[in-house]
């Protein structure tokens, strides 16, 4: 795996592939790596000549500076596992080479309804500083092939609507990947490290609360079945900010269910200090 700190460097190797005709698939991460980032590398793998996969906790995207503080960092451990799954080139730059022009940075991205809700609701301005590294990462990488995980449904959203906003869409595919889970359900994600021990075994019931709306769901009035799911959540301890039902297209909230509409079912929920989100397909 060749890695690289500066984008100068990264851009002008990647420039040489291009020319050769070689298809980049483009895995960003925040690092702390879990088997969900290495399912992303293999997918970016099988259909692209070179993967690309990039670690750098963002600052910009952190609303809260206590959740920035506490970010994992296992370094050494995530170049160890890029290194297994086989990835080609690894981006780790630092927060003067994201933000040169950190000062005078003030770009806005025109997210409409999708900054209203949910995390864009729970955590203000941070869909925008997931714009503002996202666009500068793929300037850089400038990738046919882009891998997000389906964990994070909204920010897949986002990440698809600026690559819109900044014409890419015809150059650059946005390939988004099923959630991995531990065997009782748990969404794999970077901040179950921070979780001890007797919260790792409440941690599931966030998956139970959404299975058990994906089991319930009857056409009609959607309400009765979220009562009972965030009742779920608060009954394991956790502090719920939303358990909602919403179009799986769209992420227009739904509180009347047709029979037919595409419906995700998405939650948000802090276990004492740590958030968790997740989702599901309801009739995919
Ligand atoms: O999902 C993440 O890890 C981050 O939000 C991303 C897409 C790498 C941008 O910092």
């Amino acid at each position: 795996m060749v890695l690289f700190k500066k984008s100068a460097a990264l851009q002008k190797w990647l420039g040489k592939q291009r020319k050769k005709g070689k298809i980049i698939g483009f895995v960003p991460t925040m690092g702390a790596l879990h088997d969900g980032h290495l399912s992303l590398i293999e997918a970016s793998k099988k259909h692209n000549s070179i993967t690309v996969s990039s670690i750098f906790v963002n600052p910009t995207q952190f609303n809260d500076p206590a959740d920035f503080e506490k970010y994992p960092i296992t370094l050494e451990k995530d170049i160890q596992l890029l290194e297994q799954a086989d990835c080609d080139v690894l981006f780790l730059p630092s927060v003067s080479e994201i933000y040169p022009e950190w000062a005078t940075a003030n770009e806005q991205y025109d997210l409409g309804y999708l900054e209203t809700i949910l995390e864009g609701k729970y955590r203000p301005g941070h869909f925008q500083g997931v714009c503002k590294v996202v666009k500068r990462l793929l300037e850089k990488v400038q990738p046919g092939n882009l891998y997000l995980g389906q964990k994070d449904y909204q920010q897949c959203m986002v990440i698809t609507k600026l690559t819109e906003l900044m014409g890419w869409k015809n150059t650059m595919k946005v390939n988004i990947c099923p959630t991995l889970r531990e065997p009782d359900g748990l969404a794999m994600s970077s901040r179950n490290m921070r979780l001890d021990k007797e919260e790792r075994e409440k941690a599931p019931a966030i998956y139970r609360a959404l299975t058990y709306i994906k089991s319930n769901l009857q056409k009609g009035d959607l309400q009765p079945v979220k009562v009972k799911a965030l009742q779920m959540l608060v009954d394991q301890g956790f502090k719920p900010d939303y358990i909602e039902i919403a179009d799986a297209a769209t992420l227009q909230l739904s509180n009347e269910w047709d029979g037919r509409q595409k419906l995700v079912t998405v939650a948000a929920a802090f276990l004492n200090e740590v958030r968790l989100i997740d989702n599901l397909l309801l009739n995919d």
